[in-house]
């Protein structure tokens, strides 16, 4: 079973941070998961709200604000909002890295991103998961490129997104943990996906996890999984 460091290491280090995210590395993830916005002058930002104000001293929409207007900003750790680009650099295509669509508009400027990125690094189209919940934005990849592997976000039961999974032909379904059962687990893997549930934290859940055989979790305890 993959373990997926979730925003980094959240339960750990301030979320979707470079310094969540090394600590996610400590525990020699297979993954890591986190959320992208696109800020006011086009740059791909990794934060999790449309809004500053839970994980940082800014108030308003990330959409608002520019690069620069962004870089002042500080979570209450005195960390930073980084940039995708600068998440890339950091991870050097040491694990899988899931970006989580959040915001409108970030789908084809993520893969423009990536396929610059992979034209002479290490990373490779293999070390992306490309996931949302805004399944349009999935759609908009798959009719772009068939070189990425998607995954479908869903709160509800895998069944109701298996239609979508299917016409986007989805790498992997990403269920929230308490939505997914033994059955669900089977009959999305007898499909061919893979299945990568969210946020995997209780000991009971992750054991549960492995049982019915889950390929993944996505977890803000990289450290305890
Ligand atoms: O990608 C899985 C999970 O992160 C989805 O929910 O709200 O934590 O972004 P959320
Ligand atoms: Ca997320």
């Amino acid at each position: 079973m993959k373990i997926f460091g979730h925003r980094g290491a959240a339960g750990l280090v301030a979320e979707n941070t470079l310094e969540s995210i090394t600590e996610a590395l400590k525990y020699n993830v297979d993954g890591i998961e986190i959320d992208v916005h696109k800020c006011k002058s086009g740059e791909l930002v990794v934060i999790h709200d449309e809004t500053l104000q839970r994980t940082t001293n800014g108030v308003g929409k990330v959409s608002e604000f520019t690069w620069k207007e962004l870089t002042k900003l500080r979570t209450p750790e005195g960390y930073r909002i980084p940039k995708l680009s600068q998440v890339l650099d950091l991870i050097d295509a040491r694990c899988i890295l899931n970006i989580e669509l959040k915001g409108i508009g970030t789908a084809l400027p993520v893969v423009e991103l990536i396929e610059n990125r992979i034209k002479d690094t290490k990373w490779d189209y293999d070390h992306f998961i490309l996931s949302s919940f805004d399944h349009a934005q999935l759609f908009q990849i798959k009719y772009r490129t068939s070189s990425f592997k998607l995954g479908v976000l869903t709160e509800k039961k895998i069944s109701s997104i298996l239609k979508v999974a299917e016409t986007l032909e989805a790498f992997s379904v990403h269920p929230l943990i308490y939505s997914l059962t033994e059955e669900e687990v089977a009959l999305a893997k007898d499909k061919g996906y893979k299945v990568y549930p969210w946020t995997v934290n209780d000991p009971s859940k992750i054991e549960s996890s492995k049982t019915w055989k889950v390929d993944g979790i996505i977890t803000d305890l990289p450290n305890f999984a």
